[in-house]
């Protein structure tokens, strides 16, 4: 019999040189006792032989797809874990094509403990809630988290952090082990206490989030359970709004479908009404030479149609020597009312992002593409159409009048409209995110999605992903902004 244990840290590739040794020499997975330092060992797992196997293996070979499921199984919870890999490794060398085999009871647990450990790592990345507890000596701000996961997932989950945070310094501790990365090396560690993370501001910013992406009129509370599992939620400040919101969400549905997209007061005198639709209406090509006096004429342009339908033309706001320009789509319903761009649930989602990531939007200007709400009439309710490249075209002149006037030096374009006006195209906006582009006349241009695209990313999980990723390029935008000496 043959006891093998493997070690808390590095324990994937401890055993995968354990396996390949014991591979070599032919040994049956039924004479192997495998454990792990500081758990009991798996006495039940050797004792099926695994199958007729071979004598001994010159040259160890799995198929492709075992490797990745291998990796992912070794980090489940189960002391059978490493037996079972190595049931399957030994069985793939007669069989090559077991895994294709999903009734195979052995290839099923092995996919059973793939699921759950992906979906632990996938939580780990979505419910992580760092709390700031310093500066480095090195002048580099300093997080703490405190993460319960499932799985043996910490060596496994730590790059997704390392690329994500690659600006700070950071400890997730957890019961088992902890992962922290200091002046950019990545160290894993036991973790011998629990460390004491008081609560900060970012606590009040994710329940602010929180509240702000809850939607009452889709609540499901199983739906929302299993993506948010419970167990999870003493760790995330967020989560004691939620049987709140539970409770009052009901109401506040009710609420949101009185005050939800509305028509337009009918008081409220449209654009059309007060000027008429003609060609030489449209075209007042005398530029104005501040913003008072563009925004001032852009109340009555009418060069598209699109000021027949809007409430009125909403223009950018902001200190006109904004260092940078934020340029979001066109306004939505309740900037529309409003007469200001990014004051609904897009800019609310916004305000939190920029918040939490450093970035002060009454520094900057904030505009829109297309300066008229673009809408399609359903019952009481008006719903957003993206603006076709003609509307993007004709409303370019005040987008250019804009940037003449503030002259940013840079300029920061969410989404595949903002893309479209200020680059020219508005493809690829996935792969060009996070990144700067140069237009003709040097202006750097910083590419990412639109914040809306992050409250329509489908299930909570989507969303959560989303919005790390929307936050991921606004960590990379505020970088580039202390790189140009605009941001503290
Ligand atoms: N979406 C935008 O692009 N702009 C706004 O002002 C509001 C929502």
């Amino acid at each position: 019999m043959h006891r093998l244990t493997m070690p808390r840290i590095g324990f994937a590739e401890a055993w995968r040189g354990a396996a390949r040794d014991l591979l070599l020499r032919g040994v049956r997975p039924c004479d192997v006792i495998w454990a792990s330092e500081g758990e009991d060992a798996d006495l039940f797992g050797g004792q099926s032989s695994g199958g007729r196997g071979p004598e001994s293996v010159a040259r160890p070979t799995v198929p492709k797809a075992f490797l990745p499921l291998a990796e992912a199984a070794l980090c489940h919870a189960g002391p059978e874990r490493f037996s079972l890999t190595y049931k399957l490794l030994w069985r793939l060398q007669s069989n090559r094509d077991l895994l294709a085999d999903r009734a195979d009871p052995d290839v099923s647990a092995l996919h059973g403990m793939e699921k759950s450990v992906r979906r632990d790592n996938h939580k780990a990345h979505a419910f992580v809630r760092f709390r700031e507890i310093g500066m480095s000596e090195a002048g580099r701000r300093q997080f703490g988290a405190w993460f319960e996961p499932q799985h043996h997932i910490v060596e496994r989950t730590a790059p997704f952090f390392v690329r994500r945070f690659a600006d700070m310094d950071w400890m997730i501790a957890t019961p088992d082990l902890v992962a922290r990365f200091v002046d950019g090396k990545l160290s894993i560690a036991p973790c011998t206490e629990r460390p004491d993370l008081p609560e900060d501001d970012a606590d009040e910013l994710w329940r602010t989030y929180f509240a702000n992406i809850f939607n009452p009129a889709r609540l499901k509370v199983k739906a929302m359970k299993s993506e948010m599992p419970v167990k999870y939620w003493k760790n995330m400040p967020e989560a004691r709004l939620i049987p709140e919101l539970i409770a009052g969400a009901e109401k506040a549905a009710k609420a949101m479908q009185d005050r939800m997209p509305s028509l337009a007061h009918h008081r409220t005198e449209r654009v059309v009404s007060r000027v008429p639709l003609t060609p030489e209406a449209a075209q007042t090509d005398a530029r104005p030479e501040t913003i008072a006096e563009a925004r001032s004429a852009a109340q009555t342009c009418t060069r598209c149609d699109l000021c027949r339908y809007a409430t009125q033309t909403v223009f950018g706001e902001g200190p006109e020597t904004g260092d940078v320009m934020f340029v979001g789509e066109q306004p939505g319903d309740q900037e529309d009312l409003a007469g200001k761009p990014f004051v609904g649930p897009a800019g609310r989602l916004l305000d939190a992002m920029l918040e939490e990531t450093g970035i002060e939007r009454g520094r900057y200007y904030v505009t829109n593409a297309v300066k008229h709400f673009k809408y399609v009439p359903q019952g009481k309710r008006r719903l957003h159409q993206r603006p076709n490249a003609g509307e993007i075209e004709r409303c370019k002149w005040w987008l250019n009048i804009e940037r003449d006037l503030i002259r940013p030096k840079m300029i920061v374009a969410m989404g595949v409209t903002a893309a479209q006006a200020v680059t020219g195209t508005g493809e690829g906006v996935m792969k060009r995110r996070g990144a700067i582009e140069h237009l003709a006349d040097g202006t750097p241009v910083f590419i990412t999605i639109h914040p809306s695209a992050v409250l329509r990313s489908g299930d909570r999980a989507a969303q959560e992903r989303a919005r790390l990723d929307f936050e991921g390029d606004l960590r990379a935008l505020a970088r580039h902004l202390r790189s140009l000496g605009s941001q503290a």
